[in-house]
């Protein structure tokens, strides 16, 4: 049986390594080499991966692709993306060709407000309370004047702090509700920071609040920005006369808008549908919010809230046909940064934000929110014309082809041979042990 290890984080890197293959690997050897082939050659470079996170043994490689030709508000990108399902960065290009020829995507910033809360709770009366918080508030200002300042020239900082009365929902339980603008940051840590701060103001000032008896006991439960950023929203939509869409699917343009319009109808009305449909919009948003360096988790996490705002799970896109024009576009919430975090630390962070000609955040939102319109343009597209297991299939049989080892020769016999059959796990392994067979 296997015992738990005690100081794991504090053996070296090769010690680590060692417990973990005595521990896990039946082939030792194999699973240390393996490790190892991952680590980069330039050991600073290494160095730097390794303390990103804690008890790194190795790297995990993602491809990183690029999207090239989207117009967004007339100025031309090509968009990276890391991703490791394929057919993502291959839909994406080509809704971006689509769309250049059909005057481009429009964006635009609708707010750019973050959240962050300090839970606590109160045993006394609410007015007490709100008298109290009234008057402590320009305090809760001033003591974090030393963490605001570079923010507020900048033209940031804290928007607002509210006392909230949430007893409906749990005895005893308020809020500060704070509001921030952090430009470029991402923020969490300001934000965070600003909060604690908060907390420790409002905890302090409540011991020697005269006005409250012994029995008025104020708990601190803890304090935190909150990742649903409903006002930090950002819009894109594309547009085009109807008689404009779909030259070369084999399906005549107004049928494909009216198809296409179903299709985004049901994902607004059919909470099955919705969750796929948002989750092809995220292949796009995830892929290039970590290519640049910014928290995928956090807006996942914010985007699905924002998609069961009004009490059920619904699409983020909107599609309609008006006086012969045909329109899609998104409204989503996107909470990114631009500085600070991983932007200024991984060189292929650094390198994306180059190649989109370093963005500020509130570009950023709308670069990110058009890769989602797009992405969600091709599936749809896709599904209501060919279907996707077309294009998908396509790179399943690359993938299957280089778990197998095939040369590129291979790799051309193989593709042709199925670009009118069904690729199957078996039944390219099949064709791809007769090739070998025929060869020998
Ligand atoms: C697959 O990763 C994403 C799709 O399922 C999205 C959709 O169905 O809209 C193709």
């Amino acid at each position: 049986m296997k015992q738990p290890i005690k100081g794991f984080s504090k053996l070296s890197k090769e010690d680590k390594i060692d417990w973990l293959v005595a521990n896990y690997f039946q082939d030792n050897s194999k699973a240390k080499d393996l490790i190892k082939n991952y680590w980069h050659s330039d050991q600073k470079l290494q160095q730097l991966h390794d303390e990103f996170i804690e008890n790194t043994i190795t790297n995990y490689y993602l491809p990183f692709g690029v999207a090239p030709n989207f117009l967004i508000n007339d100025k031309l990108y090509s968009i990276p993306m890391a991703i490791e399902e394929s057919s993502v960065v291959a839909a994406a290009s080509k809704a971006a060709k689509f769309w250049l020829e059909r005057g481009g995507f429009k964006a635009a910033i609708v707010s750019t407000k973050k959240v962050g809360q300090v839970h606590f709770t109160f045993s006394g009366d609410f007015e007490k309370l709100n008298t109290f918080f009234n008057k402590i508030k320009p305090q809760l200002f001033q003591d974090t004047k030393g963490m605001t300042q570079n923010m507020e020239k900048r033209g940031g900082g804290i928007l607002d702090i509210e006392l909230v009365d949430k007893r409906e929902a749990l005895e005893q339980y308020y809020q500060l509700h704070c509001t921030f603008e952090t430009l470029d940051a991402m923020g969490a840590n300001f934000i965070n920071s600003c909060l604690e701060q908060f907390a420790k103001t409002l905890k302090g000032a409540a011991e020697v609040y005269t006005d409250f008896s012994p029995e008025d006991e104020l708990t601190i439960i803890m304090s935190i920005l909150s990742n649903y950023v409903p006002e930090c929203l950002v819009k894109a939509e594309v547009s085009c006369p109807v008689s404009e869409l779909n030259e070369d699917d084999g399906i005549a343009p107004e049928v494909f808008a009216d198809k296409f319009i179903k299709a985004v109808r049901i994902a607004e009305v059919e909470p099955y549908r919705a969750v796929t449909h948002n989750k092809g919009i995220m292949n796009g948003i995830d892929a290039v919010v970590l290519a640049t360096g910014n928290d995928f988790r956090a807006v996942e996490a914010g985007v699905h809230a924002y998609a069961a705002r009004n009490g059920q799970y619904s699409s983020l896109t909107h599609a309609s046909v008006e006086n012969g024009i045909f329109k899609f576009w998104i409204e989503i919430p996107l909470a990114l940064g631009t500085v600070g975090g991983l932007t200024s630390l991984h060189p292929l962070v650094k390198l994306a934000l180059e190649m989109l000609e370093k963005p500020n955040a509130r570009e950023l939102m709308m670069l990110v929110a058009v890769a989602g319109l797009a992405q969600n343009f091709g599936a749809l597209r896709s599904l209501t014309t060919t279907g996707i297991q077309k294009g998908h299939m396509k790179m399943h049989l690359m993938n299957i082809l280089n778990q197998l080892g095939a040369t590129q020769e291979e790799k051309i016999i193989m593709t042709n041979y199925f670009k009118t059959r069904t690729v199957s796990h078996s039944e390219v392994i099949e064709k791809f042990n007769s090739l070998k067979t025929i060869k020998q």
